[in-house]
């Protein structure tokens, strides 16, 4: 068992949050990763008001445990968006880059947690002022929006910048991650790619194998995907984008039109033609194991590390 701050304060057994994933983080993922004992978060950013509501009751039909909802700050429809979240006593809110002020005036009186993913350390500094419960930094080595910067160097700054407890996202996959994390000042980790890999994710297994085969040097950053740097499998699709260029890459109020191409991958099953967002961690990840299975050897694997580490490097430690 690994406590934290963390854990206390969403309520969950593990210090292991899924990272939001439009397209991918329905009921069936978000239910499986909170009934295993970690956060699930449903993937809300480009859903609509009626699919929200309708998803959210469905999470809760199939958990009891904690989950989250992942909103765009910027969403038209951000007011009834946060009705439904409200209303419906989701009791975790997940957002990304944006205003958070609408988020933070409508969920902090509920006693809603508002916990952003941010990717430099002045945004997690930022963050805390206004309001957030946690954060979650995350690394340019992170599937679909990703930072400049590497999560190793983030996670330390971080921790020490905050009060508030500190999630480690960008790269993680497995026990020696959840490890490094915690030795850097993390309270938990946010993965988005390994959780795709579960049997309760319900993307098309076309796609499921199309990254079972790949390696971690099979990724590419382009803004041609939402007008937002993101990093996507180069495949078809992702070549096209690197000979058009980042210089014509197009603007962020593109970010919608590009949703076609994450719907291709993740609904239609199209590996060649659509966005498949993913991380670098990709190339470490060759099976498809329950949340259950994945979460609980995570966890155990972290603990008998933990144990290993202090007899390997401070043996003496353990002569008295
Ligand atoms: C397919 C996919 C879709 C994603 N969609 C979202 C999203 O809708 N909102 C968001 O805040 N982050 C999104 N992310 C980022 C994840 O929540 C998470 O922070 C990231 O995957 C962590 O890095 P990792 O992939 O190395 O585990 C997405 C990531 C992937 C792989």
């Amino acid at each position: 068992m690994i406590t934290t701050r963390l854990t206390e304060l969403l309520k969950i057994r593990h210090p292991i949050v899924q990272g939001a994933m439009a397209w991918v983080s329905w009921p069936e993922l978000v239910s499986g990763v909170s009934n295993a004992g970690g956060l699930g978060i449903l993937g809300a950013g480009f859903m609509t008001v009626e699919e929200l509501r309708t998803n959210v009751r469905r999470t809760k039909e199939l958990t009891a445990q904690p989950f989250a909802v992942n909103i765009l700050p910027d969403n038209p429809n951000l007011d009834q968006m946060l009705d439904v979240v409200v209303n419906e006593r989701v009791p975790v809110i997940s957002y990304g880059i944006g205003d958070p002020k609408l988020i933070m005036q409508r969920c902090k009186p509920e006693g809603i947690l508002c916990i952003p993913t941010v990717g430099a350390v002045r945004h997690a500094v930022k963050a805390e002022r206004d309001g957030a419960d946690a954060v979650i930094i995350q690394g340019t080595e992170a599937g679909g929006h990703s930072s400049h910067v590497a999560t190793i160097v983030l996670v330390p700054e971080v921790v020490e910048r905050l009060q508030i407890p500190v999630a480690a996202a960008g790269g993680f996959c497995d026990a020696r991650g959840l490890t490094a994390a915690l030795a850097m000042g993390a309270e938990g980790i946010s993965m988005g790619t390994r959780f795709m890999l579960v049997k309760e994710c319900p993307i098309p297994q076309s796609v499921k194998d199309r990254y079972l085969q790949s390696t971690e040097e099979e990724t590419v950053v382009s803004g041609h995907v939402t007008g937002v740097r993101c990093r996507i499998l180069k495949n078809k699709l992702a070549e096209r984008f690197l000979e058009l260029g980042e210089q014509n890459a197009p603007s962020r109020e593109f970010m919608m039109l590009g949703v076609g191409r994450f719907r291709k991958a993740f609904i239609d099953g199209d590996p060649d033609w659509g966005s498949l967002a993913c991380g670098q961690v990709i190339g470490r990840i060759d099976d498809i194991p329950t949340c259950q299975e994945l979460i609980e050897g995570i966890v155990s694997g972290t603990e008998g590390l933990l144990q290993n580490l202090s007899q390997r490097c401070a043996p003496s430690l353990h002569q008295a």
